[in-house]
């Protein structure tokens, strides 16, 4: 049974934070804080590959920009998460965290941040939707300052249910593909009540979170779950974007034979120069062994697609909604249905065919894996952290839409990533500048 607790929790020195020891009260609702020792061994591992952020909390722990705010964030519950609302806190921040999926949450690192940091949680792998929404408004009671979304939960259920929470709040994050498309949707018809950065759009988010980090952690989830040979398997992938692309060359490492499906002419022609193989999803419907789905886009495998599959078909879902995959249909196509393994439904089908659906259509790579590796979100957690910093001192000067990382801050968490890895690289010389800035040199 779930724990809800409301726990007295002493705040302790731990290994790289430099919290002090006050007693206050944290209200929570954690699966069980039992898990909290395992939780707290794995978020100091993930603390290790983030040096980046390390070098941004010694600096907020000096500073306190965020002294006073209080920070509602709706983030994937992962030991890098939190690592990023330990920094926060360490900011001077009031932080609570609540799931941005239902079936993502680590709940050894909730219990962790409940017992260890004193930081209020709202997460339960698996919880239902209603549980999922409940958390939310939770969250939401916290009266925040700022919100930190990851696909942007957090601000439609203040902006529709909850309006009282939106007049307190001056800003807001957010930190996927997804998130940003609605909150861009929202600001066009005029509905945003206050300025919100797209940390996805930063560089050093997407290049390599979306790309190195969806396309190794998927592949884990995958294997995890099915323990399935990617060597020699047809592995189709649904959508060509930063996440397909990884995705792609990840499973092109492994020895698959990659299918890419696409909308996007250009993506698509991406996708054959870069060696893999194009064609619609009708077409590979009919090979495909593992399927993929990462396009933020709904109904990407439906019924006239389960029709065509292979008997023993696997199919997947990456992308921030379990909306890609068409379940509902799949269920009413099934003469039965069980759970085969963790995180793997078996539909047989009335013809005999079967098809395997992994993690509920959830992002495989949080529900049957552990996420991205710390090192990748290291970046996209430094830039949460400095667009926070960045909307606490502006946030008066910004108006309801959503904004880019701004420059200097996606280039100094490049430099630090750089730094950290122990690489140098040239700079440009005054000639080469004055070049480069100029129009009349040539051959
Ligand atoms: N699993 C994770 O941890 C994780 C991490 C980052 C992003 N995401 C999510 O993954 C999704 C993709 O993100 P991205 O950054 O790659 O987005 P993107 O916009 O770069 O790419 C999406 C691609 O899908 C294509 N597409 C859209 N509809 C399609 C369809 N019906 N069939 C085939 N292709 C189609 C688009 O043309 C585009 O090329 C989003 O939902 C995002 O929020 C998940």
């Amino acid at each position: 049974m779930p724990a809800k607790v409301s726990t007295k929790v002493r705040k302790k020195e731990t290994n790289h934070t430099m919290a002090t020891g006050t007693v206050t009260q944290v209200k929570s609702d954690v699966k069980n804080l039992d898990l909290a020792d395992q939780g707290k061994k794995r978020i100091e591992w993930a603390n290790q590959s983030m040096k980046v952020l390390q070098s941004i909390r010694k600096d907020f722990i000096k500073n306190e920009p965020l002294k006073g705010m209080r920070i509602s964030a709706c983030l994937h519950v992962t030991t890098e998460t939190a690592n990023l609302a330990i920094t926060l806190r360490d900011g001077g921040a009031d932080v609570v965290l609540c799931a941005s999926n239902p079936l993502s949450t680590q709940d050894d690192v909730a219990a962790s941040l409940v017992r260890d940091y004193n930081i209020s949680v709202f997460a339960i792998k698996g919880e239902d939707n209603d549980t999922y929404y409940s958390h939310i408004l939770a969250a939401l009671d916290h009266k925040p300052h700022i919100t930190m979304d990851d696909g942007a939960d957090l601000v439609t259920i203040a902006l529709t249910k909850r309006q009282d929470a939106v007049t307190g709040i001056i800003a807001g994050t957010e930190e996927t593909t997804t998130g940003v498309i609605r909150l861009r949707a929202m600001a066009k018809d005029g509905v945003l009540k206050y300025p919100i950065i797209a940390v996805n759009d930063a560089d050093t988010k997407h290049m390599f979170d979306n790309r190195y980090g969806t396309g190794q952690s998927t592949i884990d989830g995958v294997i995890r779950c099915t323990n399935t040979l990617i060597a020699g398997s047809k592995f189709v992938v649904a959508g060509y974007g930063w996440c397909g692309k990884g995705l792609a060359s990840r499973a092109k490492g492994m020895g698959a034979d990659v299918i890419v499906t696409e909308i996007n002419p250009t993506r698509a022609i991406e996708a054959v120069l870069d060696g893999n193989r194009v064609m619609s999803m009708t077409e590979a419907s009919k090979i495909g062994d593992i399927f993929v789905t990462v396009t933020g886009n709904k109904s990407v495998i439906g019924k006239e697609h389960f029709e065509l599959m292979k008997d023993g078909a696997i199919v997947a879902n990456s992308g921030h909604f379990n909306v890609e995959i068409d379940i509902p249909t799949l269920e009413k196509m099934a003469s039965s249905k069980r759970a085969t393994r963790e995180f793997v439904d078996e539909y047989s089908l009335k013809d005999g065919r079967k098809i395997y659906l992994l993690g509920e259509g959830r992002l495989i790579n949080l529900a049957a894996a552990e996420g991205h590796p710390a090192s990748v979100m290291d970046m996209s957690f430094a830039n949460q952290a400095l667009s926070v910093e960045y909307l606490v001192k502006n946030h008066k000067n910004l108006e309801h839409k959503v904004f880019p990382v701004p420059e200097e801050l996606d280039k100094r968490v490049a430099k630090l990533k750089l730094e950290s890895m122990g690489m140098k690289i040239d700079r440009l010389t005054p000639e080469q500048e004055e070049y480069l800035a100029s129009w009349s040199e040539g051959t």
